[in-house]
């Protein structure tokens, strides 16, 4: 048992909505704060020295300079397994061609697969394990990664095999999705059908029997699956006892309907939206999950968010880190661009980067600083929480717990 304060402010996320607008005002702010944890649980949060004479004999962990302490973020959208870097896409798209010309032409993810295909398992858990140790130096504590860039049966086992053993060496909660529906690799035989069935039929079978994952995602684009192949497949990979979550709408509308229709988990990046699409997340259980690292790494607008809150969804902003379209890979510094494009207030962000971004990956005990909730904690080095998307992204926490 210990007692870590005093924090000049503790934003503790409680009593916000998991759904629609939230106004500043309605954080609570604990002035002069403190918090007793014990087994990897939060006990009890309060006024510190209250605490200190409650509990006369635990420990005090203190902190000697003014901080903030918020609940350590959840990444819920990233590709953080992958190996090579796409600076020629980046440059090629500065030059004029768009991310789905350089798809057609055989660039885009079809490169990164053929990059992290030759890479070895022990090279691509170096990679991954580094990049997942800087998220938690940068306050992201809890990480979704996905597969997508092997697309045959032994690679996609590699990479998911590699995200269970990042799993087992850190100490930050990483959860594993099938993205086998990335795009039909180059060299199968047969039709989108054909690879989603041969997915289905032999590929998911072995990710439930050696519990790789229980998530299955799949991109729904003109360069990938359409709505009628994707719907299929996701019926199927429901019956099979998966969660599911959709990459949809990122340049062609319509397919968050259908994340919504199956009762997907999220529906994730959102920039192609529309007042249709918006209205239907917004009455559904389904989270708008943002990713306005590909809207900064592609040069697209920004997912509607605004008009997500207001129209009353549970909006979730992640990071899409990939080597493609999002390589900066900095959450905090893209969601607060984001803030400023879309006049999102501080609450909404702190939500959409905590309890909001848990419930699209289904956990329900951390993003707040609540009693039972887990204690993954960040602090700043400043008095007043508003300074740290003031700053973009440039304060980072100088302690994670
Ligand atoms: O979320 N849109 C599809 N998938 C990724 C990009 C992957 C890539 O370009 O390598 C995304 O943006
Ligand atoms: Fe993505």
């Amino acid at each position: 048992m210990k007692i870590l304060g005093s924090f000049a402010q503790i934003i503790t996320l409680n009593h916000l909505s998991l759904k629609g607008a939230i106004k500043d005002n309605a954080l609570e702010i604990i002035e002069n704060g403190g918090v007793l944890i014990e087994n990897d649980l939060i006990l009890e949060v309060g006024n510190f020295e209250a605490l200190v004479k409650k509990y006369p004999k635990v420990l005090v962990d203190e902190v000697t300079k003014p901080s903030v302490l918020l609940p350590s973020f959840v990444d819920c959208h990233t590709h953080t397994c992958f190996a090579g870097s796409r600076a020629n896409d980046f440059a090629a798209r500065n030059a004029g061609k768009t991310y789905l010309e350089i798809a057609a032409a055989g660039g885009g993810i079809w490169s990164s697969v053929q990059k992290t295909r030759a890479c070895s398992s022990e090279n691509l858990y170096n990679l991954t394990l580094d990049r997942v140790n800087q998220f938690v130096k940068e306050g992201i504590k809890t990480i979704e990664i996905k597969s997508g860039y092997g697309l045959d049966l032994e690679n996609e086992l590699k990479m998911l095999r590699v995200i269970q053993r990042v799993k087992a060496n850190t100490n930050a909660n990483i959860i594993s999705t099938c993205l086998a529906a990335h795009i039909k690799p180059k060299g199968f035989e047969g039709t989108n059908s054909d690879y989603l069935n041969w997915i289905l039929n032999e590929l998911l079978p072995l990710i439930k029997t050696e519990a790789l994952s229980h998530r299955v995602d799949i991109f729904i684009e003109k360069s990938a699956f359409d709505i009628a192949e994707s719907k299929l497949y996701l019926q199927k990979v429901k019956d099979l006892g998966f969660d599911i979550t959709v990459h949809a709408d990122q340049f062609t509308a319509g397919s968050a309907t259908l994340a919504v229709e199956l009762g997907a988990l999220s529906a994730d990046h959102l920039e192609a939206s529309t007042e249709k699409e918006i209205e239907v997340l917004a009455n559904s259980e389904t989270v708008a999950v943002v990713l306005p690292g590909a809207s900064i790494g592609l040069g697209e607008p920004f997912a509607p968010a605004r008009k997500l809150l207001d129209a009353g969804a549970c909006l979730a902003i992640a990071s899409d880190y990939n080597p493609g379209s999002a390589p900066m890979g900095d959450l905090l510094t893209q969601a607060a661009i984001l803030a400023t494009y879309q006049k999102l207030s501080t609450a909404e962000v702190l939500a959409g980067l905590t309890f909001r971004a848990s419930k699209a990956l289904n956990i329900n005990n951390i993003g707040k600083i609540i009693p039972n909730y887990k204690p993954d904690l960040q602090v700043y080095a400043c008095d007043d929480y508003r300074e740290i998307l003031y700053h973009q992204g440039k304060l980072k926490p100088y302690k994670t717990v």
